[in-house]
Order: C-alpha cells, then sequence, then structure tokens
C-alpha cells in the first residue's frame, strides 16, 4: 500500500508522519517511509542541487530535477518494496509536481502529465493526506524556526497557487485525496487520519 503526504511548506507533514509510523509500527506493521526528493543516492545528491538556495533553475529543469529524482526512487525502492506487500509512506509525490511546478511556475498541465507518467512508471497512491493551510501561517511556521530553501523562498503569491493548485486537484479526485485542516490540534490531525485508513483498509 501506498500512502502518500502532501501540502505546502509548513503545513506539518512530517510530525504527521512520525505519527503515524509509531501507530503502524505498533500494529506490527512493516513500514518504509521515504521523502521527495531524496531518497537513493543520485536522489539525494539531486535534492541537495533543487533546495540549495544559491542555485538559480529554470521552471522545466526544475521540473525535470524533480522528475530525475522520482524515478531512481520510484524504480529503485517504491516499486521493489510495493511489490512485496510493505507499507510504504511517501512525504510528497507527483501531486507536488502538479501543485508547485504547474499551478505555482506555470508549466503547462498536459506536458506536466506526460513528465509525470514517465517518471512514476504509472505508480499511483491508494490514499493521499493533504494538510491544508494558508500560505501566509505556513511561512510564518518556517520563518520562526529555520532557514528558506530554495523553494521556500518564491513568495507568497507563489504558494497562493500552489495551494490553489492542491485544491482543484482534492476537487477532481476525492476518492484518492484526504483533505485535513492543518490548524487543527496535532493529536486531532491524528486521529483523524488514524480513523480514515482503518475504515477504508480495516486489514
Ligand atoms: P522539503 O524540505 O522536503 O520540504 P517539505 O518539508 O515542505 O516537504 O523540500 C521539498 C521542496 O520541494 C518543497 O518546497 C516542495 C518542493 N517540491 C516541488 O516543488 N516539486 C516536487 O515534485 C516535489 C517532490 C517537491
Amino acid at each position: 500500500m501506498l500512502i502518500t503526504f502532501e501540502g505546502i511548506d509548513g503545513a506539518g507533514k512530517s510530525t504527521q508522519i512520525n505519527k503515524l509510523v509509531s501507530y503502524l509500527n505498533s500494529k506490527n506493521r512493516e513500514v518504509l517511509t521515504l521523502r521527495e526528493p531524496g531518497g537513493t543516492e543520485v536522489a539525494e545528491k539531486i535534492r541537495t542541487i533543487l533546495l540549495e538556495s544559491r542555485h538559480e533553475i529554470s521552471p522545466i529543469g526544475e521540473l525535470l530535477l524533480f522528475s530525475a529524482s522520482r524515478v531512481e526512487l520510484v524504480q529503485q525502492v517504491i516499486r521493489p518494496a510495493l511489490a512485496v506487500g510493505k507499507t510504504v509512506i511517501l512525504d510528497r509525490f507527483f501531486d507536488s509536481t502538479t501543485a508547485y511546478q504547474g499551478y505555482g511556475r506555470g508549466i503547462d498541465l498536459s506536458l506536466l502529465q506526460s513528465i509525470i507518467d514517465i517518471s512514476t512508471c504509472g505508480t499511483v497512491p491508494d490514499i493521499t493526506f493533504y494538510l491544508d493551510i494558508e500560505p501566509e501561517e505556513a511561512l510564518h511556521r518556517k520563518f520562526e524556526h529555520e532557514l528558506l530553501d530554495r523553494m521556500e523562498r518564491s513568495g507568497l503569491e507563489f504558494y497562493q497557487h500552489v495551494r490553489r493548485g492542491y485544491l482543484e486537484m482534492i476537487s477532481r479526485n476525492k476518492e484518492r485525496f484526504v483533505c485535513i485542516d492543518a490548524l487543527l490540534p496535532e493529536v486531532t490531525i491524528q486521529g483523524q487520519i488514524i480513523a480514515f485508513l482503518e475504515e477504508r483498509f480495516p486489514a
């Protein structure tokens, strides 16, 4: 089973992923946790190129780098793990590309879709948890705690487009996405995620 988490930077995905992994481990489920971009030696190198703030990268270059990182992770790690029945939890997947490079950077969505099809080898999550937060609030959370990476320097308007992208994707794909208010208390969000998983996948 492939579970993905999505949301703009600062939505709190990592916290929720850690909590979910602990919960699944307590149920004796073997879980593999990964993040994009990254997860293989080459993909981690691409991650550094993409996120270091000193690099200037064109939108298409950015799209291709995220996609190159993805194809390594999908072929070397994700597909083999799914093939032996593991539960894979992935912090971002191709929905990030649609939201950030498509809606955020303005790359044509049908061009983007063909590159996504190639880079994922047709792999689609069983369920995607989207943590929804206003960009103002999310950036405020980030600013308080850490230096911003290259993507996070893209500005408020960029993030407003990204969020609109996510919300549009969700409205078109209600079967796969679960939209959660990221401002709810952490424990409430965790309860919602677990309740949803138990209802949808009782085994
Ligand atoms: P990361 O530090 O992992 O951010 P977060 O903790 O918010 O997930 O950095 C990943 C950044 O790359 C994040 O700003 C989202 C962006 N991104 C894209 O623009 N396109 C993509 O396809 C992916 C996977 C990530």
